[in-house]
């Protein structure tokens, strides 16, 4: 599947806009897609669908944040919380982040 099929597919994720979504971004300016933005984009779009989650997670791509040199970046937002920032970030590291993340989401210990 495409980058573009992806993105429309992501568009189902999303449901009904409102305050309370919560967010996770990709920077998909031209460094963080060299280095390797679209293949964690794509490994977020399926995990959250994979993960069939209570709570809505919407799955973007954003601009550039001016911290090139760190990308992959991934922006997590979450409502009434400050917005949390991941570096070079890699497909393997998705299910980390969400689990950081994701109320509910990471393993009991
Ligand atoms: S291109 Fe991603 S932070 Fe600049």
């Amino acid at each position: 599947m495409t980058g573009e099929g992806l993105r429309s597919n992501d568009r189902t994720l999303r449901g009904n806009r409102n305050a309370s979504r919560f967010r996770v971004l990709v920077c998909h300016s031209s460094p963080c897609r060299a280095a390797g933005a679209e293949a964690v984009y794509e490994s977020l779009v399926e995990t959250v669908k994979a993960l069939s989650l209570d709570i809505e997670v919407e799955v973007d791509t954003t601009g550039c944040t001016a911290r090139c040199t760190d990308g992959p970046l991934v922006t997590v937002c979450i409502p009434g919380k400050k917005d949390v920032i991941y570096a070079n970030v890699t497909p393997e590291c998705v299910m980390e982040i969400l689990k950081e993340q994701v109320p509910g989401l990471a393993a009991p210990e």
